[in-house]
Formats: structure tokens, C-alpha cells, sequence
């Protein structure tokens, strides 16, 4: 049979740690296999990494090392640069770098990406090289490739996902073994999901990162991770997951963006669902997202967000795209936001105050007279329907007692203001303990 092979593909890899590693052993394990299924071999010949010392001892002498990233996006026998530095410091000036220099590139970093895709992308166009992002976005699930591909003859309607693994560990272990969030922390982190900065973890921010990315490419707009509600799981209380168990519910830190009329939903926050819900059930640090087309319906990806080699499924991934459709013409490439570039919509944002749900409320109250009856009436006055209530008795010697509702969908700003009239009755002691509820049902 006729050799039809093609030039090789030589990658410069930025940064040899856990997500490098991965990358390096799979595509060596893996040779053959993707050779059969890209028509390339793909060789990282060249690895940047501060360490330089373990950067040699893993490579064992199979690729140049070096501590000098910006020699790798200079050298002209290197066609593809897989960026896994992380961050946006550095990293963007090496990764706009390399597209000055015609490198493709391949990019696990989310936050890049979500702050400053748009000015790269552009780049890249001018450039006419590729920029891969599918582990940016729940580590080893191809969502990237679904969105944009996969499910193309859609009209996206909304995604929701589970997508920072550190997070839904330590929900489920909050519900699971009856612990404070303080207490499965610490051991969230040993698991090493978390990131450098443990913050972005658990306020959410990693997760807006990944879920502007989503955004993007489901309807065709730009980044706009400026714009997106945040808000983590550090105020979540033990008793809130028990609650919400005792109603047939669980808490997730989901992402969810959603096309309405009035503009694009961008949102991370803590969020009841329905325990019948197979996100609900997505445990540890495992990701899920479901997303919604009009042709298809709701269609769910699982599997693992994070971790070396399930991360170096994505880069590799993208490599093979590389392999393939690196002498393609810009308009036989996917765009960079599944859309193309001109028609790209610079959709609105709807502000968290405008967004409609249903809600999750838990006060506690002076266990007297009259005091359901107040807080009923603040809700009926701004038109807020209640869907199921529960009050608990007294503790022992103790003279308050919680109060859990769940109403029926409203709009934000109208929560706000009910939430304000609650707690200054004089009944309410503290503050009310309020979290969105999603039924991800249509
Ligand atoms: N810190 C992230 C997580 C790692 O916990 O999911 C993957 O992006």
C-alpha cells in the first residue's frame, strides 16, 4: 500500500506538570492509535517548564527541554504550541505570541479563554491558525466538540452543568457524611482538582470561567465573563443540604446560561434540583452538563473534569484536529466560537436581578404567634407564590425555630425585596438564607 503519511506534527509543550504529564504519556501510549486515526504522527519535541530538572526526568531524553518558554513559541520547527502554564498572565503573551508566529495552538486554560478569547481569536484569524480549547471547558468530556459540532443543527436552547469537580466534592460529601463545608475543604484540595488559587474554586469563579466558554459557543456571542453572576458555595450550610434532601431536592453548584427574550442568562450559584434528576445524582468530583436543543432536547455528558489523563484526552483531541486540519482553508475549520466570525451576535446579558426562578428560603424565627402569617403576606404582596413549606420544631431550650419555603418561579428583584421586608420583622432573627431551585425540566 502506498505510504500517504503526512509531515509530522511537532508540538512544543508549555508546562511538563500534571495535565503535561498526562498529555505526554497518552500520546506516547497511544502512538499508534492516533497516528492510524490522524494521519500524522504527533510529537512533542519540545517541552518548556520551570522545573527543569523533573521537566528532563520525565521526557527521559525523548523531547528537548528547557526553562524558556518564549524559545518554544519562536522556534520555527515547531508547528503547534499546547499551553498548560495556566492563568492569564504570562501565558497570554506566550500564546499570542506563538500566533504571530503562525503556531497553532491547543489551551487547557479557561481563564484565558474566558477573559481574553476574543482578542485571541481575532488574532488567530489574522494569523489563519487554529486555537483548541476543548479541555478549557470539564476536563476529559468532549462538550466543546458536542456544542459545537455535534450538535450544530440545533437552536441551542439552555445548558446547565456540574463543572468544577472540587466544588461537587465537597457537596456531596457535605451531604453524604453530614460534614460542615469547612470540614471536606482541606481534603478537597489534597485530591489536587483544586486550583492554584483555591478561591476560584469554591466562589464560583471557575466555574463562570468554563461556563462563559459554554456560553459562547452555544449561541454564537462573545466572551463576556465580566458580565456573568457568581456566586459560591462558602455560605452553604450543612442544614440547607438536609433541608433541601428532606424536599426531594439536592444542591449543585451549577452553571447555567439560558436564551431569552429579554437576553442570555450567565450564571453560577449553588442550586437546588430535583433528586430525580440524573445531575443530581452526579456525585464527587465527577462533571456533568446537559444541554438543550430544540431538535434534540435535553442531552447529558458525564465524566471526569479534571485530572491528568482525562484533561490529556481533550488536548490530544485537539492535536488530531490539528493533525488534520492544519492546511485547511480558515473556512473549512470550525470557527473559533462554532458561529461564524460575522455572525457572531453581541447578545445581551440579563442582570441577575432580572433573571426568573424559583427559590429556596430558610429563617429562622421566634417560635410565636403570627409570624407565618407575616411572612406569607410580604410573599403574596409581591405576588409570590408558595409551593411547599416546612417548619421545624424548636430545638431543645431553644425559643427559634427554622422556617424552609420554596415558592414558585419569580423574578429576582421581587425576591430581593421580600427578602428585605422578611428580615426586618422582628420575628426574623439573622438573615434569610435564600438559593436558587432549577427544575431542568423543559
Ligand atoms: N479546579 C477545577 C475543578 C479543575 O475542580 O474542577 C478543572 O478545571
Amino acid at each position: 500500500m502506498k505510504n500517504t503519511a503526512l509531515k509530522d506534527l511537532n508540538v512544543g509543550l508549555l508546562g511538563i506538570g500534571t495535565v503535561g504529564g498526562g498529555t505526554f504519556n497518552v500520546l506516547t501510549r497511544n502512538a499508534e492509535e492516533i497516528f492510524r486515526r490522524s494521519g500524522r504522527h504527533i510529537k512533542i519535541t519540545h517541552v518548556a517548564d520551570r522545573n527543569l530538572e523533573a521537566a528532563s526526568a520525565f521526557v527521559a531524553g525523548k523531547a528537548e527541554v528547557t526553562d524558556d518558554a518564549f524559545a518554544l513559541v519562536n522556534n520555527p520547527n515547531i508547528d503547534v504550541i499546547v499551553e498548560l502554564i495556566g492563568g492569564y498572565g504570562v501565558a497570554k503573551e506566550l500564546v499570542l505570541t506563538a500566533i504571530a508566529n503562525k503556531k497553532h495552538v491547543v489551551t487547557a486554560n479557561k481563564a484565558l479563554i474566558a477573559l481574553h478569547g476574543n482578542e485571541i481569536f481575532a488574532a488567530a484569524r489574522a494569523n489563519n491558525v487554529i486555537v483548541a480549547y476543548e479541555a478549557a471547558v470539564a476536563g476529559g468530556i468532549p462538550i466543546i466538540k458536542a456544542l459545537r459540532e455535534g450538535l450544530g443543527a440545533n437552536r441551542i436552547e439552555w445548558v446547565a452543568g456540574i463543572i468544577n469537580g472540587t466544588t461537587n466534592f465537597i457537596l456531596s460529601e457535605m451531604r453524604e457524611k453530614g460534614l460542615a463545608f469547612s470540614d471536606v475543604l482541606g481534603e478537597a484540595q489534597r485530591l489536587g482538582y483544586a486550583e492554584a488559587d483555591p478561591t476560584f474554586d469554591v466562589e464560583g469563579v471557575d466555574a463562570a470561567h468554563k461556563l462563559t466558554i459554554m456560553s459562547a459557543i452555544a449561541f454564537g456571542m462573545p466572551m463576556k465573563f465580566e458580565q456573568a453572576y457568581t456566586e459560591g458555595i462558602t455560605k452553604l450550610q450543612q442544614v440547607d443540604i438536609k433541608y433541601a434532601e428532606e424536599l426531594g431536592y439536592r444542591v449543585k453548584l451549577l452553571g447555567i446560561t439560558k436564551r431569552t427574550e429579554d437576553g442570555v442568562e450567565l450564571r453560577v450559584h449553588p442550586t437546588l434540583i430535583p433528586e430525580k434528576r440524573l445531575l443530581a445524582n452526579v456525585n464527587g468530583a465527577m462533571n456533568a452538563v446537559v444541554v438543550k436543543g430544540d431538535a434534540v432536547g435535553p442531552t447529558l455528558y458525564y465524566g471526569a473534569g479534571a485530572g491528568a489523563e482525562p484533561t490529556a484526552s481533550a488536548v490530544v483531541a485537539d492535536l488530531m484536529d490539528v493533525a488534520r486540519l492544519m492546511d485547511a482553508s480558515s473556512a473549512q475549520r470550525v470557527p473559533y466560537l462554532a458561529f461564524q466570525p460575522e455572525q457572531v451576535l453581541d447578545l445581551p446579558i440579563l442582570p441577575i436581578d432580572q433573571v426568573s426562578s424559583a427559590y429556596y428560603l430558610r429563617l429562622r424565627a421566634k417560635d410565636k404567634p403570627g409570624v407565618l402569617a407575616n411572612v406569607t403576606k410580604i410573599l403574596g404582596d409581591r405576588d409570590i407564590s408558595i409551593d411547599a413549606m416546612m417548619q421545624k420544631e424548636p430545638n431543645e431550650n431553644d425559643t427559634e425555630a427554622d422556617i424552609v419555603i420554596l415558592t414558585h418561579i419569580t423574578v429576582e428583584k421581587n425576591m430581593n425585596q421580600a427578602i428585605a421586608a422578611i428580615e426586618a420583622l422582628d420575628a426574623i432573627t439573622g438573615n434569610v438564607m435564600r438559593i436558587r431551585m432549577e427544575e431542568l425540566s423543559k
